[in-house]
């Protein structure tokens, strides 16, 4: 008889949106056991854990209850104002968490779940898919190799044309911050992460809301509350700036492609979905790529070849996040990295309300 290996337990903290595609890949996996659901909404975990038929699952409104279970992982899918909370009483709980971008609101609360994995030895890792897609790696493996030579200037983010999202996204006592950290945090996680994620110096930064708050804009302009579009120019360790742009809405189709500046070569990454009022910016997805270089004295444009067989990134964030925890491997993106992540979006909003360059102190 074939030996039978224990399920990992697995609660599910927020189930709202984004908490389906966990729940998704959760249950394409033979090793894990979704056990139970919170939510403060009432009603709402039932609901979700009904809706995958998991009748056996306990449903709660208070994360620390859904704590009491005997569980080996969480997810935690709230909204960005509550990520520290439900991390921080998951990892003191000696449970490992796989939180969902961006890692939290401010630098501190960051900080403070940084802190708590360390002192707990769980695994925290945070939910960014796009480091998985098959040519996320490509670029980062071509970056890597030195083909460009020394990286000296890095331009990304772009921008949606119209684009706003609606439910807790736009409240300020919800989601923290807007565009910024909603889209804006792929921009700089698949930027930085290609060159190595240097530790942010400086930032200079502007932000505005010019499109949520107008009503000719947007149908719920009167609960708009966070940004909607920002630019930065940022120092990195390494003799590197970063050039950084995202919105929500503008009037122009993007704010720019992806471009890595090389002593050797240049790298053009494109959205995905330009010419689309949503495909501007660099959020996720990977478009067409090109490297600019010398041959034998003349320029050249070289199209990188994209994999386009279908990948669900999704389900490669969580089963990376299972093998960590069953293999009791390290985080598979580690919050050492998204710390400065969230140390840029920190400094990007205390330039934009001082109007000042300011220092980023980690
Ligand atoms: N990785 C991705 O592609 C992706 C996509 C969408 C959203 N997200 C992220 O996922 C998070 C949630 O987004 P969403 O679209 O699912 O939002 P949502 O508003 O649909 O769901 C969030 C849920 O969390 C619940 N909640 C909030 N605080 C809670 C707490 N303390 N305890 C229990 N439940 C709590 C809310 O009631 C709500 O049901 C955000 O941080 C967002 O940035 C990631």
């Amino acid at each position: 008889m074939a030996k039978e290996t224990k399920k990992l337990r697995v609660g599910i903290i927020g189930t709202g949106g984004i908490a389906h595609s966990h729940a998704r890949a959760y249950l394409q996996m033979e090793d894990v056991q979704i056990v139970g659901g919170a939510d403060i909404v009432p009603g709402k975990a039932r609901k979700f854990l009904d809706e995958f038929e998991l009748n056996s699952a306990k449903d709660f409104e208070d994360h620390e209850e859904l704590l009491k279970m005997d569980l080996d992982a969480v997810s935690v899918c709230t909204y960005n104002t509550t990520h520290a909370v439900c991390t921080i009483n998951a990892l003191n709980k000696g449970v490992h968490v796989l939180c969902e971008k961006p890692m939290s609101v401010t630098l501190s609360d960051a900080k403070a779940m940084d802190a708590a994995a360390k002192k707990s030895g769980k695994i925290l890792t945070i939910g960014f898919q796009p480091r998985y897609d098959p040519n996320m790696l490509m670029i980062k493996d071509i970056i890597q190799s030195g083909t460009l030579g020394k990286v000296y200037y890095v331009q990304t983010g772009g921008g949606r044309r119209r684009g706003i999202p609606g439910g807790t996204f736009i409240d300020k006592e919800l989601a923290g911050v807007g565009a910024l950290a909603d889209i804006g945090c792929y921009g700089l996680d698949m930027a930085l992460n290609s060159i190595g994620y240097p530790k942010p110096l400086t930032v200079s930064a502007y932000a505005s809301s010019y499109f949520g708050t107008n009503p000719k804009y947007y149908k719920d302009a009167d609960k708009f509350t966070v940004d909607d579009f920002s630019s930065a120019f940022i120092r990195l360790e390494g003799d590197i700036v970063l050039d950084f742009r995202m919105s929500w809405a503008i009037h122009m189709d993007t704010m720019g492609d992806t471009i890595f500046l090389g002593t050797d070569a240049g790298l053009k990454v494109k959205p995905a979905g330009y010419g689309t009022p949503w495909g501007g910016a660099w959020d996720g997805t990977i478009g067409p790529v090109f490297m600019y270089h010398d041959v034998c004295g003349n320029m050249a444009e070289t199209a990188i070849p994209i994999k386009t067989q279908p990948f669900d990134r999704f389900f490669a964030k969580v089963r990376a996040f299972v093998d960590a925890v069953a293999l009791g491997g390290e985080a598979p993106i580690p919050c050492s990295q998204i710390l400065y992540n969230q140390a840029i979006i920190d400094g990007i909003i205390r330039s934009s309300e001082s109007g000042r360059e300011v220092t980023i102190e980690l």
